[in-house]
């Protein structure tokens, strides 16, 4: 079940959609693990940007960050009504990637050295969702 806190989503109920079995023993049901949500919001082209952090490190990998993103996917285009939601993402964060791409994101570009970091000039790639494709999606 989908619990607003303003525009942003408490990433504790995302994980409530999950099957009890792929909860781990101790289930983090009781603990706030992250926060996600949508900003940015161009309500003349319809479209925001994601964002997500799960601040516990125990709860990485377990699913939470896919199911988490597709959830406000859901929220974005059923409820909101957009077009388009997009993310950014640092080239170093494979994981992050990956559980994008699992939820639907596709790539659509890079920001090329965009960011400098320890040293080193990283690369943001950008990623996107548009309504056509999450219905496609939905229905295939
Ligand atoms: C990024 C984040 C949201 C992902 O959530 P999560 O619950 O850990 O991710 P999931 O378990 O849903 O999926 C992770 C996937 O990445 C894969 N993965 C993990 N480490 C990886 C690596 N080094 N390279 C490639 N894939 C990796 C996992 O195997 C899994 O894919 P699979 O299900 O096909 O096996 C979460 O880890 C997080 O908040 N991290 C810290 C903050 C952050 O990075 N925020 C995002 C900023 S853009």
């Amino acid at each position: 079940m989908l619990k607003p806190v303003g525009l942003s989503m408490v990433l504790l109920v995302a994980a409530t959609t999950l099957p009890a079995q792929s909860l781990p023993p101790d289930s983090l049901f009781d603990r706030l693990i992250g926060n996600c949500g949508l900003f940015g919001f161009d309500w003349k082209n319809r479209f925001a940007e994601f964002g997500i952090l799960i601040g516990e490190k125990d709860a990485w990998g377990h699913g939470y960050g896919t199911d988490a993103a597709r959830l406000i996917l859901r929220f974005g285009f059923d409820e909101l009504n957009l077009n388009r939601v997009w993310l950014r993402v640092y080239d170093f964060n494979p994981r992050a990637g990956r559980a994008y791409k699992k939820a639907g994101y596709v790539q659509e570009g890079i920001y090329r050295q965009a960011l400098y970091r320890e040293g080193a000039y990283h690369d943001i790639h950008v990623m996107s969702v548009l309504r056509d494709e999450w219905q496609a999606q939905r229905s295939g």
